[in-house]
């Protein structure tokens, strides 16, 4: 449970807000690659952290993303002629280039000095892992673009996903952070029936979590005898989790299917869920994912199909084949999490054992935005200068006798956090 101000302070991510201040501090994944694929193609009008704004791809390939209000009278720029490198308003004509340099006022008066004035906000853009990323912070304050480990795939090895989830970004990733769900909601029989796999016969995993210099990351041990089933989820600031894949010991196995979520803020009532698939031994199946998921995507929205079905939910399939009666384990996340109302109120919940994770995960939130409110930084390190190959998701089965999953897997010395606790 949070008290009324922390829940506010938790979800809120506009401008001006602790936790957009958070936000705005990390470089994020915006769009896909594919939404911007010619130049001089059409702008895409995109929502992050509550600003309405556009991309597009000039004539030499140089990606912008702007406010989306023209500064002349508010006009969509999203309507406007992409051609020549720049954003031309449909209204008056005003154009723009990437970095929002306005550079003709035609309707203006031969030598008016306007054009050179003008600008339009601007953020700055990358590519990389199939996604164009922004950074919506001071400009004093950006840091070096981070390097994830799923950006030096082979092509065909990463594939990028996204769709919108409709409700705030904290319960979102509140539900990845949340290993105990994962033999109710996610099982594969029906209630009551025999579970098919370990994370569905043990439905009391035993958590334990460690405060990190990324973020945090968690454990869950399931017992099978004197075995223990280990599965870490890391949790990197300010809204990622890196998701190990199923199953036992096999290093082959176990480098498959990583699956790293970012919840990026919309605004405060919905989120961007992107999904990054890599694996370097394989090629991913985009169509596969898609079916696993559950999300085929809407052409131009992104929008879980049957969202507004109640999630497509089928009783005579709850009694026959999966507790849930919903297709897709994305589908069956986005069904728990956005029926909780666009943003949870936390004053009512009752927490348990199970939700220790999700605790520590609001923790470290709350503190990262108290801290940057009166430091002006973060406690936590730059991502840029973390080796994210050693941030591993991992799955692995150990003796329980004589280890702990700590001495199996212990977190590297430079990962440890700068200071020792998160509260
Ligand atoms: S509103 Fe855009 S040029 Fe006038
Ligand atoms: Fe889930």
């Amino acid at each position: 449970m949070l008290s009324h101000e922390d829940n506010e302070t938790l979800v809120r991510i506009g401008q001006g807000t602790a936790m957009g201040n958070v936000m705005r501090r990390f470089w994020m994944p915006a769009l896909l690659e594919s939404e911007l694929a010619e130049n001089d193609g059409t702008p895409v009008r995109i929502r992050l952290l509550g600003e309405e704004l556009v991309a597009f791809r000039d004539s030499q390939g140089q990606i912008g993303l702007l406010d989306e209000h023209c500064p002349h009278r508010g006009s969509s720029l999203a309507l406007g002629v992409n051609a020549n490198c720049g954003l031309r308003c449909l209204f008056h004509g005003w154009k723009f280039d990437v970095t929002g340099q306005c550079t003709d006022t035609p309707a203006e008066p031969e030598g008016a000095t306007l054009a050179k004035a003008m600008r339009v906000k601007a953020y700055p853009t990358r590519v990389a892992g199939g996604m164009i990323w922004t950074y919506m912070g001071p400009r004093e304050a950006e840091p070096p673009f981070p390097h994830f480990p799923w950006f030096d795939m082979p092509p065909g090895h990463c594939e990028a996903f996204k769709v919108i989830y409709e409700c705030n970004y904290a319960q979102a990733i509140e539900g990845a952070i949340d290993s105990a769900h994962a033999g109710v909601l996610h099982r594969e029989s029906p209630w009551g029936q025999e579970a098919k796999y370990p994370h569905e016969r043990d439905l009391q995993p035993k958590l334990e979590f460690e405060y990190t210099n990324y973020g945090l990351r968690y454990c869950a041990v399931r017992k099978d005898g004197d075995q223990g089933h280990a599965r870490i989820t890391q949790v990197p600031l300010p809204f990622w989790t890196f998701i190990p894949p199923d199953g036992g010991n096999s290093p082959a196995f176990r480098r498959n299917r990583i699956l790293i979520n970012a919840f990026v803020p919309r605004d405060d009532e919905s989120t961007w869920h992107i999904q990054f698939f890599y694996d370097e031994t394989h090629p991913i199946d985009r169509a596969h994912r898609l079916d696993e998921a559950g999300t085929h995507h809407d052409a131009n929205f992104f929008k879980l199909v049957g969202n507004k079905q109640w999630y497509n939910q089928d009783r005579e399939m709850m009694r026959t084949t999966n507790m849930s009666g919903i297709t897709g384990i994305a589908a069956q996340d986005h069904a728990v999490s956005e029926t909780m109302g666009k943003i949870a109120d936390r004053t009512k919940e009752h927490l348990g054992r199970s939700d220790m994770a999700v605790v520590a995960w609001r923790r470290l939130m709350l503190k990262a935005a108290r801290d940057l409110a009166a430091t002006g930084s973060l406690p936590q390190a730059d991502q840029a200068m973390i080796d994210w190959h050693k941030v591993t998701a991992e799955t692995f089965v150990f003796s329980m006798k004589e280890q702990s999953w700590k001495d199996v897997m212990p977190l590297p010395e430079e990962l440890h956090p700068a200071i020792s606790t998160a509260a």
